[in-house]
């Protein structure tokens, strides 16, 4: 049987940034996301008597390589649960606008967990799906509910993603400004490594992430945008910090990124609701309200033009049907 899974990707309000274990990757922070209507990979698997290996095609094109043998791995686990041994066959597309540099691995193994299982005779609750996405890719666990999302540290039992508030009717919007859309130097998995490895700060960010937890999801249950930006963007800023203090040290923002993140701050004075937060690249994610996204843009006309402000809502949580298109 084929099964197709479409899964959004969330962008965190609160980051995961660093693992207890980095094999079945549980994380030292809560972390708390925004699944997005924009974002999203499709995927069809089946398993296939009939092959020899797994095969994976992303976007038309055949991968091979490490990007095949953590597809492999992740299909491993399925079939050890599903008891199978078969191969099987994976088709994936990416549906991020071209320049958004946004490819993301957490919609791509939230959908692989969605089909893989389905395909594989399982039938996994949305906590068993997140479990499972969570092994191929931390921050895939968040990306099978929608609206906003959280997921706890723990083992690897408890350590799952949980919807907060899945239908978020009131006004919120993430504006991503694309400053590159080149991959980054660093992947997010060997910056979070290093950072806690090497950097003073490390621990502090641990334990201000985690007195954060409870001021978000206070200010997400009040529709509070000014709160969830506040808390959004020192979280953000002090996870990049440990970037900057490790040794030797690393960054991803560049003087564009502050650019963004200054214009952010004049807006606020201005009693414009924006803030910023930025993951492992520079792009910088802007939490507004729909209604000021003229002047935001506008005020953003001075460091990138508009075909590089992608606007995105709230979007829905992971869906999974028989055969090859998600209708
Ligand atoms: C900065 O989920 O890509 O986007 O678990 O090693 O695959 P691995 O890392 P990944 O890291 C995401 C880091 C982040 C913050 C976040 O999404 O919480």
């Amino acid at each position: 049987m084929h099964f197709t899974a479409r899964a959004h990707t969330n962008i965190a309000l609160l980051k995961y940034w660093g693992k207890v274990d980095t094999e079945i990757i549980t994380p030292t922070t809560t972390s708390i996301s925004l699944t997005l209507d924009e974002f999203y990979t499709d995927t069809t698997v089946w398993f296939d008597e009939k092959l020899n290996a797994d095969q994976f095609v992303l976007d038309n094109e055949t991968v091979t390589g490490h990007a095949m043998q953590k597809v492999s791995r992740f299909l491993d686990i399925v079939r050890q649960q599903a008891g199978i041994q078969t191969y099987a066959s994976v088709i994936s597309t990416n549906h991020v606008p071209t320049a958004a540099g946004l490819a993301s691995s957490a919609s791509a193994f939230a959908a692989l967990a969605g089909a893989a299982s389905k395909a594989a005779g399982l039938d996994l609750t949305l906590t068993e799906l997140s479990r499972l996405a969570r092994h191929g890719s931390g921050s895939a666990t968040r990306s099978i509910f929608g609206g906003f999302a959280q997921w706890t540290p723990g083992n690897d039992l408890t350590s799952v993603g949980s919807p907060l508030v899945s239908d978020v009717d009131w006004p919120i919007q993430l504006m991503t400004v694309v400053i590159n859309d080149q991959p980054k130097k660093v992947g997010s998995r060997a910056g979070m490594q290093h950072a806690m490895e090497t950097s003073p700060f490390y621990d502090l960010w641990v334990n201000t992430a985690n007195q954060q937890v409870n001021a978000m999801i206070k200010a997400i249950q009040n529709h509070d945008l000014n709160t969830i930006g506040q808390i959004a963007e020192s979280n953000a800023l002090q996870m990049h910090a440990t970037n900057t203090t490790a040794v030797p040290p690393f960054n991803y923002l560049t003087d564009k990124s502050w650019e963004v993140i200054l214009i952010a701050q004049q807006l606020r004075q201005q009693g414009i609701p924006v803030y910023a937060t930025m993951d492992a690249g520079p792009n910088v994610k802007l939490i507004s309200n729909p209604c000021d996204t003229e002047t935001i843009k506008n005020a953003l006309l001075s460091v990138v033009s508009e075909d590089k402000i992608i606007n995105a809502h709230p979007g829905p949580e992971i869906k999974i049907s028989a055969g090859d298109i998600i209708c």
